[in-house]
């Protein structure tokens, strides 16, 4: 399949991607709100709980983004977990960057480290039949930051990363977060939405230097939120309005598609505001989901590690992709996941 192909089957309409992603510090993280040690097994047991979904996997999640354990881990019945996307007809992604490092300096910043032997790695990736991957830059606001460094150096590493998965026939999924959560996380709306923009510019033009096809990738951005302790909340149909406004101003309309990460919102929120968005409608690119926290966040509770609470775990996360895939057409409604 073409790279182009691939990412217009991600964004198939009403379907979306499942970032089950989290590094080991960050699932064991996770796991430790409900009270679980993160083994081998559990982790696997988890994600199985996922995957075998079949009502989720089947109608609104074309792609998984997965760990490198994960990518050649098996079910409990030592069934691949590649096979059991496959039945589901889910193309697996995988994330490649080895994760955001200090920066040097003193601006508290952060820079994505996993260049070195990434053409290897990403050979050995799509051998296992990866169709896809991510790398993940992060961009920090606080008094000083960011500095125009830092959006450069996390912009030429993505460009970087991105060219090399095209050559090894791997759709890049582009991320450059601006982070909403961070410390002290109490900015406007507006700084926001200057550094989406400021990040965006320097991402594309660095994508273009390094000979990026735009046809063969997807963005993964943030949407254009407050931070989250800022006093001022701004309404959904301003986030909705800030976010599409950015996004036209500076994402070409040859990428095929662009699939927001959630960032710390609630789960109703990351919905609402992806359903305005495509409400405003007129775009050049179809917008969907590709979230880990804002998909999972139930079903992880619900399961708690046991077996016997599967079937529901299943069900809250089929609703919450339900209730995504309706917001990436446009079509979602308040009192359906309430009704639920
Ligand atoms: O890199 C970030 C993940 O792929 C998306 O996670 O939706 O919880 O922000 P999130």
């Amino acid at each position: 399949m073409s790279l182009n192909a691939i990412a217009q089957k991600l964004m198939k309409p009403g379907m979306g991607i499942l970032a089950a992603d989290e590094s080991e510090p960050t699932i064991a993280k996770r796991f430790t709100k409900i009270g679980l040690n993160s083994t081998l097994d559990l982790r696997r047991d988890y994600r199985e709980m996922l995957f075998r979904s079949k009502e989720a996997m089947q109608n609104y999640i074309s792609g998984v983004i997965l760990t490198e354990e994960t990518l050649e881990q098996s079910a409990v019945d030592g069934t691949a977990f590649r096979a059991i996307l496959a039945e589901a007809d889910v193309i697996p992604g995988i994330k490649v960057d080895r994760g955001a490092f200090p920066m040097p300096g003193e601006a508290g910043e952060k820079i994505t480290e996993g260049l070195d032997g990434l053409r290897q790695r990403l050979a050995h990736y799509a051998k296992l039949g990866a169709g896809f991957a991510k790398w993940r830059g992060v961009i920090t606001i606080n008094d000083i930051a960011p500095t125009r460094n830092n959006i450069r150096a996390n912009a030429h590493a993505l460009a970087r990363y991105a060219i090399l998965c095209q050559e090894a026939g791997i759709v890049p999924i582009v991320e450059p977060e601006v982070v909403g959560d961070g410390d002290p996380g109490d900015h406007s709306i507006r700084k926001t939405e200057d550094v989406t923009g400021e990040t965006l510019e320097a991402v594309f033009k660095e994508l273009r230097l390094a000979g990026v096809d735009l046809a063969g990738m997807l963005l993964k951005p943030n949407m254009v939120l407050a931070g989250t302790k800022a006093k001022d909340r701004p309404s959904v149909e301003e986030v909705a309005r800030r976010t599409v406004a950015i996004l036209r101003e500076h994402v070409p309309a040859a990428v095929p598609g662009i699939a927001f990460l959630s960032g710390g919102q609630t789960d109703e929120e990351a919905t609402a505001h992806l359903n305005a968005m495509n409400e405003i409608g007129g775009l050049p690119w179809p917008l969907t989901f590709s979230y880990g926290r804002a998909l999972q966040n139930v079903a992880l509770v619900t399961w708690a590690g046991e077996r016997t609470n599967v079937p529901a775990a299943q069900a809250a996360f089929s609703h919450r992709a339900r209730m995504n895939s309706l917001a990436a057409l446009g079509q979602w409604r308040t009192d359906l996941d309430k009704a639920a």
